[in-house]
């Protein structure tokens, strides 16, 4: 069978990312350029900033991608893009340059979901991972429990009904000024400290079983930090980091295994951002080893934004023969699901 050769392009929040992948799994190239240092000048991503950084920088992204992979567009099968959701300025970026190229070089246009990219983020780490399993999407946007039956295949079995998870690590890092993102640094500062020094209330929805709720913990973080500054007591930043990463990561892990014993399922993935969090990833494998399943996690670079996953993600909707239009648009409330 001929070889297929999916240029992923993903500019949906503060990457801009182009990558070449051969066959949905082998990664020829994966080029990232972060934004963060410009937005951790304002403790968060501005969206307008965002827009106009990838505007700057996607075609050198896209080149870098080309080159390293010893490629050029002439080897191109397709071209896949995250349409949604996210920022809408950001995504009209990798969607108008996708559309671009394709129209010149007369290439297929397959538009890509970015959590259908997180999951499939799990296809590249291992390579014989196949559907069905049960995916625990975790990222700054979104907290998901999403059951895979098959390639493109989605069920939400759970969500979070306000903050993401990774909203929740960096909100917390700014109220104990550890800057943004904060996910990676609650996560080392954890390790210095005690994670039952503080009982924080878990993340749990009376009477939705698998659904998060994220804002009770965090306001309860911020409730100890100002009621110690009142008090004018010291507090071991530390201590609410590890006590802080503790109840979400213990809920989260919860839920991921009651879903996957409900649903019958044997294997277990985990995806996005904070997928990568060593307290989650040590709760997920102690786990899994008790109850008997299998765990797969992408390597950290692959959990946060890049376009490797989004070229895989393409790559399967392009074989199932998912094809855009030029009149496709960046939605950024997209469905999982939907097309
Ligand atoms: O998947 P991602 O790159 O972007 C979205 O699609 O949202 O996830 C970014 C999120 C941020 O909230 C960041 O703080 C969090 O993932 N994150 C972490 C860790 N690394 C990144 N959270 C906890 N622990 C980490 N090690
Ligand atoms: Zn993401």
């Amino acid at each position: 069978m001929k070889d297929i050769f999916i240029l992923g392009i993903e500019s949906s929040c503060d990457e801009t990312a182009a990558a070449v992948v051969k066959n949905g799994r082998e990664v020829l190239s994966n080029v990232i350029s972060s934004q963060i240092d410009i937005h951790k000048l304002y403790g968060g991503v501005v969206p307008e900033i965002a827009s106009r950084k990838h505007m700057e920088i996607v075609n050198q992204v896209i080149d870098e991608a080309l080159s390293t992979a010893g490629k050029t567009l002439d080897d191109i099968d397709a071209i896949a893009v995250t349409y949604g959701p996210g920022l809408v300025g950001a995504l009209l970026v990798g969607v108008a340059t996708a559309k671009a190229i394709c129209w010149a070089k007369d290439i297929p246009l397959v538009g890509v979901h970015h959590i259908e990219g997180h999951i499939s983020a799990n296809y590249i780490e291992d390579k014989t991972l196949e559907p069905p399993f049960m995916c625990l999407v975790v990222s700054g946007g979104h907290t998901h429990l999403v059951k895979v039956s098959d390639y493109g295949q989605y069920e939400i079995l759970g969500r979070t009904r306000d903050d993401a998870a990774g909203e929740a690590f960096d909100k917390v890092a700014r109220v104990i000024e550890l800057g943004y993102p904060g996910g990676p640094k609650i996560d080392k500062l954890a390790k210095e400290g005690n994670p039952e020094a503080i009982t924080f209330p878990k993340a749990k929805v009376n009477g939705a079983d698998l659904d998060f709720s994220f804002s009770g913990v965090k306001t309860a973080v911020l409730n100890y930090v100002n009621g110690c500054k009142m008090k004018g007591e010291n507090y071991n930043k530390a201590d609410i980091a590890a006590s802080f990463q503790k109840s979400v990561t213990d809920v989260l892990t919860e839920h991921a295994v009651a879903a996957a014993k409900a649903g019958g399922f044997t294997k277990i993935a985990m995806a996005g951002g904070v997928a990568s969090n060593s307290a989650l990833r040590s709760a997920m494998k102690a786990a899994c080893e008790k109850e008997g399943f299998e765990l797969y996690y992408p390597s950290p670079i692959l959990c946060t934004d890049n376009a490797a996953m989004i070229a895989c993600a393409g790559y399967y909707e392009y074989m199932a023969g998912t094809r855009h239009g030029w009149d496709l648009n960046a939605v950024p409330n997209l469905k999982l699901g939907e097309r």
